[in-house]
């Protein structure tokens, strides 16, 4: 298949298009750059490198090439950051991905595969699955579930056929791939930093959240599963025209059992300070993931923290300055 990736120079999109590559797809990568490296876009893969707010500039993608199928992860990422500037979100995550709708409508491209997120849901003590409340946290997972209400809308009307993948958090590496966020938040890489002597300390934001040790829980799942779970959703788009699926490794970790695994594997003391909790955090949010195992027979190949810190050590010990050399 012919497939646009955008986002495609990010952690899960870049890695995603790789292996899309290797599977004998031709692969378009459109990616502003805004927090994305163009070191990460796969040898092999076109590279339009535009805005997906510029109308034009997306259409024109269109124009050119002849895409089956979209993958859409671009994207702001940042939940804090959209406690802020809820706006920023609304317009980068929802108002230009109507853009890339309306485009792939005018030019019949009927398959899109989506990255929404946990943030969707309400934070809950049981494992969260397809049918567990809606109800986002922040700004960024509202921005997210309005792009998922919009593809209903699209299907009904256009007849666009979608997978939703509501993930958890992505995390760990590839041998050449890694996370590497601009400015980076997400927890793993930024322990990393301490156990690499890049960052004085690892900070925990809560420490009085209702969990045994009063941390936030999160649910850690590794990108080649994730990358694993978007080509089964690509594919079984040819039998189904709505997918909505979590993806998870289903076992929660706590912030401080993170630090600690980080410790242990990278041999190195990282230092903490607490914090207050920041708005739109959720106490805990694990995945199940019972329904995409069984209808699409997906199988997670490293949903073990300690498999998963492993792989992003190696990753960010060989890439102590993520992808730039200097
Ligand atoms: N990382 C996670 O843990 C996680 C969890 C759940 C969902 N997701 C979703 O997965 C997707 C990818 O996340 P990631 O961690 O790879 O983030 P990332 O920041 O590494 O990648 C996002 C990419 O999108 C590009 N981009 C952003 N806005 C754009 C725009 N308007 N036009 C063109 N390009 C644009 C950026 O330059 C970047 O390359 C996002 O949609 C995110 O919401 C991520």
């Amino acid at each position: 298949m012919n497939i646009l990736v955008t986002g495609g120079a990010g952690y899960i999109g870049s890695a995603t298009a790789a292996q899309l590559i290797e599977g004998g797809h031709s692969v378009t990568v459109f990616d502003s750059l805004v927090t994305g490296h163009r070191e990460a876009i796969p040898a092999g893969a076109k590279f339009i490198h535009a805005d997906l707010g510029d109308f034009q500039a997306v259409e024109s993608a269109f124009r050119h090439n002849a895409f089956d199928a979209i993958m859409h992860f671009a994207a702001f990422i940042e939940a804090g950051e959209s406690m802020k500037d809820p706006g920023k979100f609304f317009r980068n995550n929802l108002a230009y991905t109507l853009n890339l709708l309306d485009v792939g409508e005018k030019f019949g491209v009927k398959k899109i595969v989506f990255s929404s997120t946990a943030a969707v849901f309400k934070s809950s003590e049981q494992p969260l699955g397809e049918e567990s409340q809606i109800e986002p946290a922040n700004a960024y997972g509202f921005s997210k579930y309005a792009v998922e209400q919009s593809l209903e809308w699209y299907r009904k009307i256009h007849g666009l056929r979608y997978a939703v993948l509501r993930y958890f958090n992505a995390s760990g590496a590839m041998p050449d791939r890694g996370e590497a966020h601009q400015p980076e938040s997400h927890l793993i890489p930024r322990i990393m930093a301490v156990a690499l002597g890049q960052a004085t300390h690892a900070t925990i934001f809560g420490t009085d959240y209702p969990t045994p040790d009063g941390t936030c829980i999160r649910d850690y799942i590794h990108i080649s599963d994730l990358v694993s779970a978007h080509l089964l959703a690509l594919d079984a788009l040819v039998d189904h025209d709505k997918l909505v699926y979590c993806l998870g490794s289903g076992n929660g970790y706590s912030v401080r059992q993170v630090i600690e695994m980080v410790e242990k594997v990278s041999g190195k003391p990282i230092a903490v300070v607490e914090e207050a909790r920041r708005a739109g955090d959720a106490a805990r949010l694990i995945a199940s993931s019972e329904k995409i195992k069984k209808e699409l027979g997906w199988k997670p190949q490293n949903d073990d923290l300690e498999k998963i810190i492993r792989s992003a050590w190696d990753w960010h010990h060989s890439h102590p300055n993520g992808y730039h050399r200097d």
